[in-house]
Formats: C-alpha cells, structure tokens, sequence
C-alpha cells in the first residue's frame, strides 16, 4: 500500500507477466478473489468468488460431476445430439455465422451442465437464454460499467428474478419429482445442490445465482474460443495446404489447435486478487496486505522462457517443455482453477493411454470437428469483422461455406 495525499491508503496494483510468478501467485492462499468485486448481483457467494473453507466445501461437492465418466458420458451420449440439432439448419443451408452458431452450441452445451432446462428446445428458446446471461456478464463486470452502476444492478436483479421464475424453477420442480421417486436426477450442476442442501444450507437465491453462474463461466467462454479456433485453422491451412486432409482425420490436431488457440487467446485474460495477508512469491516479489494483483495471462501464456522464441505464434505442433499445458495458464490454476476445463478442452492425451476410442477430446474440439468434417472454410464473399461494441478481441461475424 502507498500513501496517497490525502493521507489514505491507495492499493497498489503488481501485475504478473511471467509464467513462473503467475503459477506461484495462484498458489497462495493468502490471495482472494478480485475479478468480481462490484457484481455480487449476479456473483454474490458463487464459486468463483469464494475462499477459504467456504470454497473448499462447496468445490469438493461440485467435483464430483466433474469426473471423467461425466466427461465421457457427456461427450459420448448427451452432446452429440445437441452438436447434430444445432449444426442441422446450417448445414441444411450450405453456409453458417460462426459467432451465432458458437454461442448457441456453447449455450446449449452449459445449459446441460448447469442443469437449466430447455423445454421447447427451439433456437428461439436458446437466443432468449443468451440474453439472459449478456445481462449476467454485464452484472458480473459492473466494476468496469461507465454508465449508472445501480440502475444497471437494479436492472441485472430483475433479470435474474425472471431467469429464477421462467428457467430455475420449472428445472427445480422436474428435478424434485425424480428426486421424490426415489430416481436419478440428471448429472448436473443444479441436481448436485439440490440433492445436498441439506449439507450446503444455500438458500433458493444463491442457487439460483450459482446456476447462473455455470452458465456464464461455460457458455461465453467456450463460444468465444470456438470462432478463434475456426479462425486460426483456416489461417493455418492458407499456410500449410498439406494439412487439409489432417483436420479430417486427425481428432488429435483439431484439439491440439484449441488449446494453441486458447493459449494465445485467453477467454478471460486477466486474473486478479486481493492479498489478506502479506504474500511474498518465490521470486521475491512482495505484495503487502491489502494490494492488488493482476495476472496478465496473454503475457504469461507468452512468456518466452517457457514457450521459446516462437511463443507469439501459433503452432499446434509446438513442442512444450514437461509439466506445461498446452492451453497455458487460460485455465487458471491452484484453488479455482477451471472446473469445467476438461470438459471444455478435453483430457491431454499420452501415447501410452492406449487407444484413442478412450480418449476425450473436449467439446470445444468436438465442436469445431464437425465444421472440418463439413469442409468448412470462410465465405470469400462474405468477410469477418470483428466485434466493433468492445474494444475486446471478438470476432462480430464469421460467415463460412460448408459442403464439399
Ligand atoms: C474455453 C473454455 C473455458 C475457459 C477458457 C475457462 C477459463 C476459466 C478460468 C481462467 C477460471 C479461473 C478464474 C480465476 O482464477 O479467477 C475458470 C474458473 C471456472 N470455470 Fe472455466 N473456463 C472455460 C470453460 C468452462 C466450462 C465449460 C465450465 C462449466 C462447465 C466452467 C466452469 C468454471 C467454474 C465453475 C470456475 C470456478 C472454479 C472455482 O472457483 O473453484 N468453465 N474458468
């Protein structure tokens, strides 16, 4: 802490760029949750944002979806349909908009996770749901809004209140009666609270919060790197032609590209937290109680030292030093780091883990396989833009051509 002129502390701010202080930073305890200071609307006791033993509680019951023959069942049984009724349309009419059909696969996809039903299905439904979580985001970040912060709060809360009535609710009431049975409710993030309430003592409005939350931390992620996965294989493939047959048969490559992808692109690139106590890292680095720091992930997950000369740039090929991930830090890691990540991304695979009919590749890989299955590649008359409304990296539209 510094002190200001008028006598009162000012919090200073230490950013991280490199990889090795970011891995010993997410390891500290002593370090607490920043990103969502002003959006407890929406972030008020959701994971993410607790510490200590609260965390530690509530995470050890919320892994226990997050295990592999989740992962499995998911990828083999509950996705696949819903990858093949999204695509259906698009690939009905030859041509897709990357942007809007990743978030509405990526929405679908976390709404099963959460365990927020759709009943009508329909990709009305599915838009109206998206809407719901861009008001979530906005809550989340209100820090970060310029305009009337408690207008846009009073706002968010309305809209959670209506997710809570229109979406919640009937999902609740559907659990209960399988619950009530003597059934199996669904393996979902919903289901998981309700049949441990009594462990967890959350009341209806942190429920509602954490579902919402599920849905925000599974679905703009996801969708986000889905379009940048697309772009950077196109780009690829403009320089290495001979690699077109490879996105076909090669389920390995196509992964292998994500998490370049996401290594470069960060879905969330920053990572930030409060020190409760003095903290000093191994490199010597001292952050007094009360400062901030700040994770620059698109530094770290470019740090040369650990990812070469070459670490600006992408190449699915890239060999990696031992015991570093592929997608880098975009995880996170230590106490939050990413619960959905193999889910997302999928598991690394190891000659010696045998065949690859056991492997799980993760939905985002799934996903864009279908678009190289398909021949995709960008419409010439039809350029990408980016997203002019942030100042944020985001593909606007990314119309493409699909069909041999
Ligand atoms: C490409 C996709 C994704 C990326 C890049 C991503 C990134 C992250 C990052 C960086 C964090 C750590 C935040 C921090 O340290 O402050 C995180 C946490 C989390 N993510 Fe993801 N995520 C993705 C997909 C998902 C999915 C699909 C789900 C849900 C199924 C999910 C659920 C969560 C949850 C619940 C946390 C909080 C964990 C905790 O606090 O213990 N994420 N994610």
């Amino acid at each position: 802490m510094t002190e200001t002129t008028t006598g009162t502390a000012a919090p200073e701010v230490h950013t991280i760029t490199t990889w090795d202080e970011a891995r010993d930073a997410y390891r500290q305890k002593a370090l607490r949750q920043a990103l969502y200071d002003a959006g407890e609307v929406v972030m008020g006791d959701v994971l993410v944002n607790l510490h200590g033993a609260e965390h530690r509680d509530r995470r050890r019951l919320e892994n226990r979806l997050f295990r592999r023959e989740t992962f499995e069942l998911y990828e083999r049984e509950l996705f696949p349909p819903i990858i093949a009724e999204t695509y259906a349309p698009y690939l009905e009419a030859g041509r897709a908009e990357l942007v809007d059909l990743g978030h509405q696969l990526m929405m679908n996809l976390a709404a099963l996770t959460a365990g927020v039903d759709r009943p009508l299905g329909t990709p009305e439904e599915t838009r109206h749901l998206y809407d719901y979580l861009m008001r979530f985001i906005e809550g989340a970040t209100l820090a970060h809004y310029t305009g009337d912060q408690d207008a846009k709060r009073a706002e968010v809360a309305e809209k959670l209140a209506a997710f809570d009535a229109e979406f919640v609710q009937p999902s609740m009431a559907r659990r209960q009666a399988i619950i009530d049975a003597g059934d199996e409710p669904p393996r979902d993030v919903l289901s998981i609270l309700m049949v441990n309430q009594d462990d967890l003592h959350l009341p209806h409005d942190v429920i509602v919060r954490e579902v919402a939350f599920y849905l925000l931390a599974g679905a703009h992620t996801s969708a986000t790197a889905f379009t940048r996965v697309a772009h950077h294989i196109f780009t690829w493939l403009e320089a290495h032609p001979e690699d077109a047959e490879t996105v076909r048969t090669d389920r390995l490559f196509v992964q292998r590209c994500t998490h370049e992808t996401v290594r470069l692109q960060p879905s969330s690139p920053v990572a930030m937290r409060w020190a409760l106590e003095d903290v000093e890292l191994r490199s010597g680095r001292r952050i007094p109680k009360g400062d901030k720091v700040v994770i620059d992930l698109l530094a770290v997950n470019r740090d040369p030292v650990v990812f070469g000369p070459t670490a600006d740039e992408f190449d699915p090929r890239r060999e990696l030093p031992d015991g570093v991930p592929p997608y880098g830090l975009s995880f996170g890691s230590g106490m939050h780091a990413c619960i959905g990540q193999d889910l997302a991304a999928g598991l690394i695979f190891h000659p010696d883990d045998g065949s690859l009919d056991e492997h799980v590749f993760g939905l985002v890989p799934e996903a864009v396989q279908v678009l190289f299955d398909h021949g995709a590649r960008p419409d010439p008359d039809d350029p990408p833009e980016m997203d002019a409304s942030t100042t944020r990296p985001y593909f606007g539209r990314y119309p493409v051509v699909l069909g041999s």
